[in-house]
């Protein structure tokens, strides 16, 4: 018996190889992200055989027992046979409505679906501009509050996709979608148990979504939320956080702009981590964020003594 098999498929696997390298250099289109066990972007679900406990940290007792493991950090010691994905998740189109900019590189889209686009909040989509021009990006809306979808886009001068949103789309015109995708999102959560959200740039958009779901859901416990910024101008929403910081009584806002003088020099992750001594270990983490970022913080807080079931982190890779 093969080592490794997608559904009837033997695919050959290295010794000390991972699931997610052999599935990819069979030509298998196998989804990831950070390819370091933080993002459970690679989740793959095995019909038979036993991951290794390793490959399964992080997940929840119930996918642990249906075979979920994260295929990335997965070197197989014994045979395992794993369920096909079905074809990705089908695309709708859906009408551009707003394009306007919350900090002066980073865009605020807001799209209609034009079918029901069920999703939680804080999960992404992808954006499919064209069969070679497709990115992820996370959702800021609500989809009990919000008509729309939100992304926050940041505009890198060489990004290809964020030029092209920029340039060649204008409200009205249409763009197909496909997903929601993402486990970061608030279910699951005690309603007693610390929150805190950590983000830097437009890993805010996620937390946002968090956020307002946490509150709408009635959470009691403190709710934290640390904003890392280049400059003060892409501290973008500071003031509609103050508001709601100053409205909610267990809710507070950290924004945490880069400056010599500032605590930690402004560090998001150096802040949050300081400032969270005391509440590792009953916490809910919610990461967004470059690779680094979260791989730091998500390092830093298991061995503070955080629990990874307690850790879900959204990832950012960046694309051009
Ligand atoms: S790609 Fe495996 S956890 Fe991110």
């Amino acid at each position: 018996m093969s080592l490794l098999s997608y559904g009837d498929r033997p695919v050959e696997i290295a010794e000390g190889e991972t699931v997610l390298s052999a599935l990819l250099r069979a030509g298998i289109k196998a989804p990831h992200g950070c390819r370091a066990g933080v993002c459970q972007g690679c989740v793959q679900r095995a019909l038979q055989g036993e991951p290794p406990a390793q490959a399964q940290e992080g997940l929840s007792d119930a996918q642990k027992a249906q075979g979920f493991f994260l295929a990335c950090i997965c070197a197989p010691k014994s045979p395992l046979i794993l369920a096909p994905i079905e074809s990705s998740s089908p695309r709708l189109d859906a009408i551009v409505r707003s394009m306007d900019l919350l900090a002066p590189d980073i865009m605020r889209l807001r799209i209609e679906p034009e079918a029901a686009f069920p999703y939680r909040a804080g999960q992404f989509l992808e954006l499919v501009a064209s069969e070679d021009l497709k990115r992820c990006y996370s959702l800021a809306s609500h989809p009990e509050e919000d008509p729309f979808l939100e992304m926050h886009i940041r505009l890198h001068p060489d990004g290809r996709m964020s030029r092209h949103l920029s340039q060649n789309l204008s409200p009205g015109d249409r763009i197909e979608i496909a997903g929601p995708e993402g486990n970061c999102f608030y279910e699951g959560v005690e309603p007693d148990q610390p929150l805190v959200l950590i983000g830097a740039g437009t890993g805010l958009a996620p937390l946002w979504g968090v956020l307002r779901d946490a509150l709408r859901r009635g959470h009691r416990g403190p709710i934290r939320l640390y904003h890392g910024a280049r400059d003060r101008e892409s501290a973008y929403h500071a003031e509609e956080m103050e508001v709601l910081a100053r409205a909610r009584e267990n809710f507070a806002y950290r924004p945490c702009v880069r400056d010599t003088a500032a605590a930690h020099g402004g560090d998001v992750a150096a802040t949050a981590l300081a400032d969270e001594q005391a509440s590792l270990a009953h916490a809910a983490f919610f990461l967004c964020g470059g690779e680094k970022l979260v791989a730091r913080l998500k390092r830093e807080l298991f061995l503070g003594g955080a629990k990874l079931k307690h850790i879900r982190a959204d990832v950012f890779t960046q694309a051009v």
